[in-house]
């Protein structure tokens, strides 16, 4: 990794100008903003400068001075206000691109300290659609399991499903009153959600149903054996279709622990939360206070209201004895530290759910929990109008539906092209586009803002989508077939003369950076930006720089870039979930 590379020599340089740092002091390196300047930059002079009082450019020229990068520099400038200026010496750079064919990492190094993380995303819940939200989550937990994985992190995917709550209550209700046995056989999941809101709506105006929906409830939480059975095939028939749904989107998870499976530990670690005084009761319910320590703003028990901090406690038992979501949410980070070890805990959920996290963590704490807790948060999907994305009749969107109607309108595309594919490879290369496309038009966007969901956009071959980068990967892939011989790498000699070639190689090189700054934040969206780039500098060389009709040995070198681009952009879309198809 070059930024690595150069924020080391840079310390390595810093160390012998006999400055007093400032503690723990970095230098910041960067891609140049301008490339006639160079291909790096750091400000760390300007930094210093500021801090030591000193002169910036003065400071930059004594460090410049000091800084070893022969081997992978041909040069060092001084600009503007003190900005130190790299430019990468082309034999460092065509013996890193040369060595990404020989690298199964693809040149990403492994983490210095890999970690043991528990990722916990996707997490429908039973009885209710998967809807838009949860796309969101399938997708980056996923994303961001694959790329953790790939640096040598110990990476453990949970679906924390919702399989116990009060929604059940209706359910079993509506199943022992009105269930449709065929129309449970034929769509599980529909079923159930239409039995959950027959009763709901109808219990709006029926106290008498709700006394009843209620009853059924407390029955199943008593362990009554009817209902238990109930339950468990509610909750056996909607995994069963939602492992369809992680089927058809590549994903697959270690483990499905839901809410369910930690019913037994919540009464014993209220009694704990109590004992060791965190919890306090409070109106027949058991909560927990603020414990006064943190200022105000940062304090996740307390909310402001007319100028005045209110007391906002996380309830862990509520006066009836039920237990919430987040006892049960103390109860997993529990098991996950104590049966897995896990070092991290990632939560990809919501937005909405930000205060819960925060309290949730901020009581882990107290209960002496270690780990580095993460909450991956998200905006919403808004629909072509710029509203909640909903269908024409008011639902919110199915996953599943998405996909199909995804993978229909990549299949009029790929039906429209001459190629040549067989009427299989066709649907073949329809599902990938269509699924890649659903997944990119998600992780192609910064996850904190809201995006807006477009068909056209995320299937057109122009602009940051699935099909362009698939197209240029189509493109590299299409001049191996036009070879009359295979192609002999190990007699190719790399060579980054011309403009075009260096740029390709220099963000060929790139992938780790993209790949690192995308798990220092939980960002993927910084890698769909990064390939995005590549693809462009893939398709700026292709004009510039005639391959198979170039002279020997640059033409040889040529395919080696054109190689390199390919495994890249593969693995690089690996890396997001998203599979490249050969041609299109
Ligand atoms: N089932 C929840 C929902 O749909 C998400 C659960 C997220 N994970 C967790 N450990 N709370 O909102």
């Amino acid at each position: 990794m070059f930024r690595a590379l150069l924020t080391e020599r840079l310390q390595a340089a810093l160390a012998t100008c006999s400055l007093n740092l400032p503690e723990g002091f970095v230098p910041a390196v960067s891609l140049a903003s301008d490339s006639r300047f160079g291909d790096y930059q750091s400000n760390a002079a300007m930094v210093l400068g500021k801090a030591l009082r000193c002169n910036p450019r003065e400071l930059a020229g004594r460090i410049a001075a000091a800084l070893q990068v022969e081997d992978c520099v041909s040069k060092v400038s001084v600009d503007g206000p003190g900005f130190l200026n790299f430019t990468l010496a082309a034999q460092a750079l065509e013996s890193r691109v040369a060595g990404l064919l020989e690298d199964a990492s693809l040149g990403v190094p492994k983490a210095a300290q890999p970690r043991r993380i528990v990722i916990d995303f996707s997490a429908p819940n039973i009885a209710k659609p998967m809807h838009v939200g949860h796309i969101r989550s399938t997708f980056i937990g996923d994303a961001l399991a694959r790329m953790a994985r790939w640096v040598g992190h110990e990476v453990i995917t949970d679906n924390h499903v919702g399989d116990w709550g009060t929604q059940f209550g209706m359910i079993l209700h509506g199943w022992k009153s009105g269930l449709d046995a065929q129309a449970l056989a034929k769509d599980p999941i529909a079923e159930l959600l239409r039995i959950y809101r027959t009763m709901s709506s109808a219990s709006k105006t029926d106290p008498a149903l709700l006394e009843a929906c209620k009853a059924e409830l407390v029955r199943l939480q008593q362990g009554d054996e009817e209902n238990l059975r109930i339950w468990r095939e509610c909750v056996r028939l909607t995994l069963e279709q939602l492992q369809r749904v992680y089927e058809a989107v590549g994903i697959s998870f270690d483990h499905y622990l839901g809410e369910s499976f930690y019913n037994d530990a919540l009464g014993p670690l209220v009694q704990r939360l109590l004992e060791q005084g965190i919890a306090t009761p409070s109106d027949g319910a058991v909560v927990v206070f603020s414990d006064g320590k943190l200022p105000p703003q940062e304090d996740p028990f307390l909310i402001a209201e007319k100028d005045q901090w209110k007391p906002a406690p996380c309830i862990v038992r509520k006066s009836d004895g039920g237990f919430l979501y987040a006892t049960t949410d103390l109860a997993t980070i529990e098991h996950r530290i104590a049966q897995w070890g896990a070092q991290e805990i990632w939560y990809v959920v919501g937005a909405p759910q930000q205060l819960h996290f925060r309290q949730v963590f901020a009581v882990a704490a107290r209960l002496g929990l270690r780990a580095r807790f993460v909450h991956i948060a998200f905006g919403s999907i808004l629909g072509p109008d710029g509203r909640m994305f909903k269908t024409r009749s008011g639902e919110t969107v199915g996953l599943l539906e998405v996909l199909d109607e995804a993978v229909v309108r990549a299949q009029r595309e790929v039906d429209g092209r001459e190629h040549g594919l067989s009427e299989q490879d066709r649907a073949q290369v329809a599902r990938q586009i269509g699924v890649g496309a659903v997944k990119y038009a998600e992780l192609s966007q910064n996850r904190l803002t809201d995006y807006q969901f477009s068909w056209e956009k995320m299937l057109s071959l122009q602009g940051n989508t699935a099909p362009y980068l698939m197209n240029a990967y189509v493109r590299t892939r299409s001049i191996f077939r036009k070879l009359e011989q295979p192609f002999d790498a190990a007699s190719a000699t790399l060579q980054l003369a011309e403009p075009a070639e260096r740029a390709l190689g220099l963000k060929l090189c790139q992938l780790a950076e993209a790949v690192h700054d995308v798990l220092a934040d939980q960002r993927p969206n910084l890698l769909a930006n990064y390939l995005f780039e590549l693809a462009n500098a893939y398709h700026a060389f292709y004009e510039a720089c005639p391959v198979l009709k170039a002279e020997a040995s640059i033409r040889a070198s040529r395919l080696l870039l054109c190689e390199a681009t390919s495994r890249v952009l593969k693995g690089g879309l690996g890396l997001l979930g998203i599979e490249a198809p050969e041609r299109m």
